[in-house]
């Protein structure tokens, strides 16, 4: 993959977080005969999330050393993503964590300068972060992700005045198929759209949506006396979490002018569906 991205123009890169993993990539590279340099690697270092990522700058500085014995690869940097810190609600928390991963960098940089390995990038920032990072002038890439659609996850955080606000702008379409006194069913359940970071919400409606299985979803009035939708109507759920929804799909349907007036532009294959990993 690496040689093929080059003969495009493109490079390859990978994260690793132990000595075992780089090694085993050094011989992958050379057993693909790669050529000097043609492999990036970045060393993770855990700035907070507690997933993947090296615990201290004496461990990066280690693995940096060894990255520089394989003539294949070259030290790109720092992959350095806070996940969770995305998702904190208020604003303050946020700062808090992005502060304590700007530190933890910013020390790390200086024991790589020392060791004569400067980091070239430090990579990280997700969407409900990014101005922080994209300020610091620590960080010389975003991996923002989410900003482009949103999701109900989003939603929740406190909004950040020194952030770009983004719309919503992925919904799964759904149709009333039930209706009773106290309810309406329709058809959109988690087969349609990933529940791991909560349920959907529904789009311009006082409307709850509540887990009805693989294939319902559960809708209620939000206020005692509530209006329910129809038998037939459709309804746009905005998923829990957008970026799970979308590998669900084989196909998203690109409209422009919103979802009242708009007119479907372009259909958009989601060519890594099932891609996963
Ligand atoms: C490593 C990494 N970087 C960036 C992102 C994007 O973050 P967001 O979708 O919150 O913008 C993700 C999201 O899953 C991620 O796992």
């Amino acid at each position: 993959l690496a040689g093929t991205l080059a003969a495009r123009g493109g490079r390859l890169a990978i994260a690793v977080d132990s000595l075992l993993g780089l090694q085993r990539l050094a011989q992958a590279a050379d057993e693909a005969a790669l050529s000097a340099q043609q492999l990036d690697v970045f060393i993770e270092l855990d700035v907070g999330h507690g997933r993947c990522g090296v615990a201290s700058g004496d461990q990066v500085v280690l693995l940096a050393q060894e990255v520089s014995r394989h003539s294949p690869l070259r030290f790109a940097g720092l992959q350095a993503y806070h996940g969770s810190a995305q998702h904190l609600r208020s604003v303050a928390e946020r700062h808090r964590a992005g502060e304590a991963a700007l530190d933890k960098i910013r020390g790390v940089c200086a024991l790589l300068a020392a060791a004569n390995l400067p980091a070239p990038l430090v990579t990280g920032a997700g969407s409900g972060s990014f101005a922080k990072e994209a300020a610091s002038g620590v960080y010389g890439e975003l991996q923002t992700g989410s900003f482009m659609f949103m999701d109900a996850d989003y939603a929740r955080n406190a909004l950040d005045v020194a952030q770009p606000m983004f719309e919503h702008a992925l919904f799964v379409k759904t149709q009333v198929m039930s209706v009773s006194a106290e309810r309406a069913v329709c058809d959109a359940g988690h087969k349609s759209h990933a529940i791991d970071s909560g349920l959907p919400s529904v789009h311009g409606a006082a409307l709850s949506y509540a887990n009805g299985g693989d294939e319902h979803g559960i809708l209620r009035a939000l206020a005692p006396q509530g209006k329910l939708p129809e038998l037939g109507e459709v309804l746009w759920l905005i998923p829990g979490h957008c970026d799970p929804t979308v590998n669900l799909h084989d196909v998203m349907v690109g409209v422009r002018g919103g979802l009242q007036h708009g007119i479907v532009e372009q259909l958009i294959a989601v060519d890594a569906r099932g891609a996963l990993t």
